[in-house]
């Protein structure tokens, strides 16, 4: 008799866990859909132009050391800028541009950059 309530116990104590984890991952998850926002192509052009002098304006650097932009993978960009932003990376150049976005300038800049030719000129 004993053993079956300990065992219902445990079976108890298990579910509750499992509702933890389960609510847990409702939660990230649902953090996660909040931080996708809908780039504005349009709004990131205008946004672009204080990243065209490093950038170049098609998104194709002309400088070597500076990366090109254009046709670069949307997700990978707002990743990359929102690094930048938390200082997760580092970079002297980047840094203070990107300290100034909001999540939407990231996702407009990341929209317009994605939607340009890679091999523009
Ligand atoms: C003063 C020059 C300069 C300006 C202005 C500038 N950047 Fe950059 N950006 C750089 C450099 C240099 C790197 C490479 C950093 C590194 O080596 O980590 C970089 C890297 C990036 C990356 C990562 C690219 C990759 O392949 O990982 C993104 C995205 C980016 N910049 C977007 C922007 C946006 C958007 C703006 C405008 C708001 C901007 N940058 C303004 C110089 C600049």
């Amino acid at each position: 008799m004993r053993k079956i309530i300990n065992r219902n116990k445990i079976r108890l104590s298990l579910n509750k866990r499992l509702a933890a984890l389960l609510a847990f991952s409702m939660l990230s998850l649902s953090a996660c859909a909040e931080t996708i926002l809908q780039g504005d192509v349009k709004r990131g052009e205008v946004l672009s132009k204080v990243c065209a002098m490093c950038h170049g304006v098609n998104g194709i650097s002309n400088v070597p050391i500076y990366p090109n932009l254009a046709g670069q993978k949307e997700q990978y960009l707002v990743l990359q800028l929102k690094a930048f932003r938390s200082g997760e990376r580092v970079n002297m150049a980047m840094t203070s541009h990107a300290q100034k976005l909001t999540d939407q300038d990231i996702a407009d800049l990341s929209a317009y950059y994605a939607k340009l030719n890679s091999q523009a000129k």
